[in-house]
């Protein structure tokens, strides 16, 4: 069985948003995406909406119900957006001011932890699977169990980022383990973030992931090679 491929479009519409003009827009680019080999569309809402906006969203989940898969932050702004489009699914992240992207997987405190139980609990009641983006850490991957979460999302970035192959190894030696743990919990397995088409192999061959959701670099291929090139060429590596 093939991986899923979730190709997340943000930066179809950081483009757009560099000139505040109406194209290219994230729903043309998601039909493109979808008839060429993505399973899923990710898209990132943050709260200064510098890419993705409220608008995009509405519209996407008009367009591909089932398909949608948001990743957002515990901010009540985001949860009400989330529970009035209704994605496929919900990827809650960590956000903070100034990022560029997104550091890493959430830090389970005590007020993250009450929060997330409450929004996962509302969004579970409008038929939304709740997904972790979780560090590859034992202890994480337990508490993403515990608050009642479908999916974990492994970050990818330290793998992606690591300077040696004795680090890259490692690395991946901790997803590998992570995703046991978390098959073993109930939890379904995702992986994303600095992923692309040279390192994703080493992850799709670790087993146990479904689905792995990858951005920039599906979207910079495509400045080149064209959107459709550049997802089913990332799908045939899956
Ligand atoms: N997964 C999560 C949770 C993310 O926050 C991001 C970046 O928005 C991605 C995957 C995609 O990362 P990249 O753009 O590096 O492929």
């Amino acid at each position: 069985m093939s991986l899923k491929l979730g190709v997340n479009i943000d930066h179809i519409a950081t483009l757009r948003q560099a000139r505040r003009e109406a194209f290219p827009d994230p729903v043309d680019a998601a039909a493109v995406c979808l008839s060429t080999g993505a399973d899923y569309i990710v898209v990132h809402l943050r709260k200064d909406e510098r890419h993705i906006n409220k608008k995009d969203l509405a519209q996407l989940c008009k367009y591909f119900p089932g398909k949608i898969h948001l990743e957002c932050s515990v901010e009540p702004a985001m949860e009400k957006a989330a529970l009035t489009y209704k994605p496929h699914s919900v990827c809650i992240v960590p956000e903070h001011p100034g990022e560029v992207t997104t550091m890493g997987g959430l830090k389970f405190t005590p007020a993250v932890i009450k929060r997330l139980a409450s929004m996962i609990e509302r969004l579970h009641k409008k038929g939304i699977l709740v997904s972790l983006f979780v560090s590859p850490e034992p202890s994480d991957i337990r508490q993403a169990a515990k608050l009642g979460a479908d999916i974990v999302e492994l970050c990818t970035r330290d793998y992606s980022e690591a300077t040696s192959a004795a680090q890259a190894r490692k690395r991946l030696q901790d997803l590998a383990l992570s995703t046991l743990l978390a098959k073993e919990l109930g939890l379904q397995v995702h992986a994303g973030h600095g992923l692309d088409y040279h390192n994703v192999l080493a992850v799709a061959d670790l087993g146990g992931v479904t689905c792995m959701n990858i951005g920039f670099a599906i979207v910079t291929r495509a400045l080149f090679a064209g959107l459709p090139t550049a997802v089913n060429e990332m799908k045939g590596l899956l």
